[in-house]
């Protein structure tokens, strides 16, 4: 087969030699390991469909990856050595620009802060941002339907998705690059392949959405006393500026403490409790006026203790740094367990507290890493804990407080392989009967990225 493959794809498009796979079979936390038996790197949609042709005939199971930014192991292969991994980063093609219909076109594989920066050029925003947008690719970005930091104002990626080309599990080629706002053209089936985490098929390409780029962009950082005062500052906002609010961070004074011990950056206002990162963006006048009346009547009432707005590029990057600089801060700490999770927007305080004193019951060595996107009710509860301290335990007690609060135990990072028997345990009987029913339509051999999202059925 791999022969096959040569033929098909040329020698640089199979990866067969053991260090060549290294980076392909390793997350980049460096966690989570697997063996592949090769990687595949198409440089086309027919190429894609080729392969999966012969994957379907032979049995072989696929792992697709694009950028590998995975907060989930989701693009890493198992340990067997049996499973192929397809990278899309190849085919990165950006097809089209249309700043009059704003929409941009591209292929899996393009990196999603060349999109951006494609889209900005033609004065266009792609509203999709995180912290790794300089390495994750449009595919896997549409297979984990990511969220960042500005969903609050624009939504997950599944809003900004028009149209999508996907490769199924037997090699057919669905073709939906539409360029269209409306389509209610029969069933909306590129739906079940966004956030399906390389589970039931291929993207191969999308054409996304764009808005037109905001003239105006101000970011504040503000001091808070805990998060209740965090969701009293939200509203006040919201009163102040409406939908200008395009990112809402709240930040534990734990978070920032991490950044500063690994990075040696310093949040610019007093403070000892939490910290709230607001971006508001707009293309009328009058933006900064409104934010300074909200952030005046923040402290006059208490909300805020102190608060910065920046003055210039550069203040505005160092303050996202500080943000941003959180995961590899806390990478840098030791061994974390991540919860990405969510409940309603008013149950964000209430979790908080209950979630980190079960913790402190139980798990006393346990340290809470808490920020995130409150603005949309989703932090991320990621704890520190030494090497012995078992990752299901601590896990259970977390979800058990989420679920009391009627929340999600993955807001925005997905399932991958990390949490299979945690969506397993929390989901109703029914919901993952009918998930299953999905999957095994779609692909009945059960080779696309096995043991990610479901566990294995017989
Ligand atoms: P990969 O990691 O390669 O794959 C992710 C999943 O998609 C896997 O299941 C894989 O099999 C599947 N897949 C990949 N490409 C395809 C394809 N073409 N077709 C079918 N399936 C495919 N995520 C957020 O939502 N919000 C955040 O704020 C956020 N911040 C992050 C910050 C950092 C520092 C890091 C490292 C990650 C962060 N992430 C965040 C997680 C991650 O960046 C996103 O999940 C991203 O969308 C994954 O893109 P990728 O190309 O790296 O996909
Ligand atoms: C982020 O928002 O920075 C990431 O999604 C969170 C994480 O590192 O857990
Ligand atoms: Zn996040």
């Amino acid at each position: 087969m791999i022969d096959e493959l040569r033929r098909l794809l040329g020698d640089s498009g199979v990866l067969t030699d053991r260090a060549d796979m290294a980076p392909f079979c390793t997350d980049w936390k460096n966690t989570s390991h697997g063996a592949a038996a090769c990687v595949l790197r198409p440089k086309s949609t027919i190429e894609v469909a080729a392969i999966m042709r012969l994957c379907h005939q032979a049995g072989v199971p696929i792992v697709p990856q694009g950028g590998n930014t995975s907060m989930a192991a989701g693009a890493i292969p198992d340990a067997s050595g049996g499973q192929v991994v397809l990278s899309l980063s190849r085919m990165n093609a950006i097809r089209a620009v249309d700043p009059v219909g704003m929409t941009i076109e591209l292929e899996a594989g393009c990196i999603l802060a060349t999109a951006k920066a494609a889209a900005l050029e033609h004065g266009r925003l792609l509203p999709i941002s995180f912290g790794a947008e300089g390495s994750a690719q449009i595919g896997g970005v549409v297979s984990t339907n990511a969220g960042g930091v500005n969903v609050l104002r624009y939504g997950m990626t599944r809003q900004m998705v028009l149209g999508l080309e996907v490769v199924g599990a037997d090699g057919t080629v669905l073709s939906g690059v539409r360029h269209l706002r409306k389509d209610n053209a029969g069933y909306d089936w590129k739906q079940i392949f966004i956030g399906s985490e390389g589970t039931l098929g291929i993207v191969t390409a999308a054409v996304l959405r764009l808005l037109p780029k905001p003239r105006y962009v101000v970011t504040a950082l503000l001091s808070v006393p805990d998060p209740q005062h965090g969701l009293a500052l939200l509203k006040l906002m919201q009163d102040e500026l409406g939908d200008a609010i395009s990112a809402f961070e709240l930040i534990s004074g734990f978070s920032f403490g991490l950044v500063e011990k690994h990075f040696g950056a310093k949040a610019p206002v007093v403070g000892d409790g939490w910290f709230v990162l607001l971006e508001a963006s707009a293309s009328v006048v009058g933006l900064r006026e409104g934010v300074e009346a909200g952030l005046e009547k923040a402290l006059t009432e208490g909300i805020a203790t102190d608060g910065v707005i920046a003055e210039s590029e550069s203040q505005t990057r160092a303050i996202w740094a500080l943000r941003e600089q959180i995961t590899e801060a806390e990478l840098k700490e030791g061994r974390s367990l991540k919860h990405d999770v969510s409940v309603p927007i008013p149950s964000l305080p209430a979790f908080l507290q209950d979630a980190t004193s079960a913790l402190a019951t139980s798990f006393p060595l346990a340290k809470v890493n808490a920020f995130g996107h409150a603005g949309d009710g989703n932090v991320h509860f990621n704890v520190l804990v030494p090497s012995d301290v078992g990752a299901r335990e601590i896990n259970r007690v977390v979800h058990d407080v989420v679920a009391a609060h009627g929340g999600s135990i993955s807001a925005e990072h997905g399932i991958g392989s990390y949490r299979v028997a945690e969506l397993a345990h929390y989901r109703s009987g029914p919901e993952l009967e009918f998930a299953r029913h999905i999957k095994r339509s779609l692909d009945p051999l059960g080779l696309m990225n096995p043991g990610k999202v479901l566990a294995p059925w017989d």
